[in-house]
Parts: structure tokens; C-alpha cells; sequence
């Protein structure tokens, strides 16, 4: 068989809408960025390597998860025939799965189109027989998979507790959706990796790391919008903040300017910083695994199997 896959474009807003809206969050009171922003080319590479700090445990102890528990959990989703990769990225931790899952579909959905596009040829190769499907799209705006997927039981794959970059009520919405595409599908079901609560120190180094790589990741979106809209945002001009906000239960990641500066955001628009004012750039929600149970539950979930580690840092969740 000739490898092939094919990539859909799946992108919502049109361009203009899109610097729109952009500029309404950065011209707010309390300037906004979207995370998606954060994965252009250099921003796949830098949250590649975040995932390799030593303070960086999430991948780690979602991978060692995996590992103990692959059979188990392969069990419990069954043999599925479509596998779909939310956030799939380079697409390695979706393809650990198909030994043990054995999916004849393979969709890997992501905002980076070329990092999937490169991952698909790669796996076109080491995995002939599968029919690769990769889709460019923003699902924090709309899952809009249906047209994509055949009738057969499905796995939704969403690693790396990229839930919790969602508020709650996104990330109940966002389950919904799921439910509703495993609803249709029977012997469907829901395997997703969620970071637990724990002592602040250990959050914190996590997202502002000794080596400086997360800061560079953070303000590597200042680049990438430098670069596509047009905007001047000096990069010595803004520092990583990340800290942990307990009354919420997230990680909250800023840019904080370092000087009084103005920026301009192109076609007439500015908006001026003082020092110390920051543009949030993303949240990370920290989730008990009671917590995120019940948020499964409201989502219409009604049969969830838990995974942890030792010291139950990290929770990994099969639902249907
Ligand atoms: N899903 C990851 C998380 O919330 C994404 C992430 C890791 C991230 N480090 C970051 C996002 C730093 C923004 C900034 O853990």
C-alpha cells in the first residue's frame, strides 16, 4: 500500500475577525491572549522541551501511568476502530496506544497544522495499515468531528491535562461535546490525563522553570504575533510570571511588563503597559480526582474507570 493521509483545514474564524478579536483582549482592562497562539513552530519545539524539564511532572507521571497500565486500560476501552487524538501534537503518545488498541483509524486533531502534517508522513510510514487523518482546528471553539468519523466505537484520547487549560464551565462544555460524539457511537469512551491538586511549590516550579524554558515558551507568543499580525511587542520588555491561584485552583501564566512601554497592535492600535501590568496568557486548572469525577459525571459520563500514581499526582480517567 502507497503510504498516505490526508490533512483537513478545519479554522472557524476568518483572519480579520481573528485580529479583532485579538486586539479586544489586549486593549481590555485586563489584557487577554488565547493559548492557541502559543504553538507556532518554535512554540511546538519549546512545549516539547518543557516536557523534558525534571520539574515538569506531568508528562512523566502521566507516562509512567500509561506504562504500568497499559493492558489494564486498553481492556477497559476495548478494541476500537477509530482512535482520536485531541491535541495529538507529534502524535507520539497516541501511537504508543496502537499495539494495545489496534484502531484502523487514526485522527489527529491540533491547532499546529504543520506539526501534524509532519507527523502524519512519519506515520504513514511506521503505520501503513491505518488510515491517517489529521485535522487543523481550534476545538476550544467547536469539536466539529461528526462528518469526520465513521459509525464505529470511537477512543477520544486527550493526554496531558490539557482539560485544565479550559475554565471549568469550558471544560464541562467541552465534555459534553465528547459525550455526545460517544453517545452516537456505542463502545465509545473517553481516555484523558488530569493533574491533581498538590503542595504549591511543586506546581509552581512546574510552570517557571530553572532553565527558563517555560518563560520562553510564554513569551515566544509574543513573537508569533509580532510575526503574523504585525504588532511590535518588544521581547525584552515583558517577563514570565507563573503562579498558582489557590482560591481557583489553577496555574495562571502572565507577561508582565517591565517598564511603562506602548505597543502598537498595527492599523491604529495601541495599547500602552505600565510596569507590572501583566497579559494573562493561560490557565492550567488543577483538578481532585473526586473533583473531575463529578465534572465527568455532569457531562453525562456514568461509567469511569481511575488511574494514578503512588502518591496520586496526576489521574488518568477511561469514561463512557
Ligand atoms: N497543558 C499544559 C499544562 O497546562 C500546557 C502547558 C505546560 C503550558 N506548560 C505551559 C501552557 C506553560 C502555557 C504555559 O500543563
Amino acid at each position: 500500500m502507497q503510504p498516505s493521509y490526508r490533512v483537513v483545514r478545519r479554522v472557524t474564524e476568518d483572519p480579520d475577525s481573528e485580529r479583532k478579536r485579538l486586539i479586544e483582549g489586549l486593549t481590555a482592562t485586563r489584557p487577554s491572549l488565547s493559548p492557541k497562539y502559543f504553538y507556532d513552530e518554535l512554540g511546538c519545539a519549546l512545549y516539547g522541551a518543557i516536557c523534558q524539564l525534571p520539574e515538569y511532572y506531568p508528562t512523566r507521571i502521566e507516562r509512567s501511568i500509561f506504562e504500568t497500565h497499559r493492558d489494564a486500560i486498553a481492556q477497559t476501552a476495548g478494541e476500537n476502530k477509530q482512535f482520536v487524538d485531541l491535541g495529538a501534537g507529534d502524535c507520539r503518545k497516541a501511537q504508543d496506544w496502537f499495539p494495545f488498541v489496534l484502531p484502523r483509524r487514526y485522527l489527529a486533531v491540533d491547532i499546529a497544522g504543520p506539526e501534524i502534517e509532519s507527523a502524519l508522513a512519519r506515520l504513514s510510514i511506521e503505520v501503513p495499515d491505518m488510515e491517517l487523518l489529521g485535522v487543523e482546528m481550534d476545538f476550544s471553539a467547536s469539536l466539529d468531528l461528526n462528518d469526520l468519523l465513521t459509525n464505529d466505537a470511537a477512543t477520544f484520547f486527550y493526554p496531558g491535562s490539557s482539560i485544565g487549560n479550559f475554565a471549568p464551565a469550558e471544560a464541562l462544555a467541552f465534555l459534553l461535546r465528547i459525550f455526545a460524539l460517544c453517545a452516537t457511537r456505542p463502545g465509545s469512551g473517553l481516555l484523558i490525563g488530569v493533574d491533581a491538586k498538590k503542595p504549591v511549590p511543586t506546581l509552581v516550579a512546574a510552570y517557571d522553570d530553572a532553565l527558563g524554558v517555560t518563560a520562553a515558551f510564554n513569551r515566544n507568543v509574543l513573537l508569533h504575533l509580532n510575526r503574523r499580525f504585525g504588532f511590535d511587542f518588544d521581547l525584552n520588555g515583558f517577563c514570565h510570571r507563573g503562579l498558582y491561584n489557590e482560591a481557583e485552583g489553577r496555574i495562571e501564566m502572565h507577561l508582565e511588563s517591565l517598564r511603562e512601554q506602548v505597543v502598537s497592535l498595527g492599523a491604529g492600535h495601541h495599547r500602552s503597559f505600565r510596569v507590572g501590568e501583566r497579559i494573562h496568557t493561560e490557565n492550567s486548572y488543577k483538578y481532585t480526582a473526586t473533583e473531575f469525577a463529578d465534572l465527568l459525571a455532569k457531562a453525562g459520563f456514568s461509567d469511569v474507570s481511575r488511574w494514578t500514581d503512588r502518591d496520586e499526582q496526576f489521574n488518568v480517567f477511561y469514561a463512557r
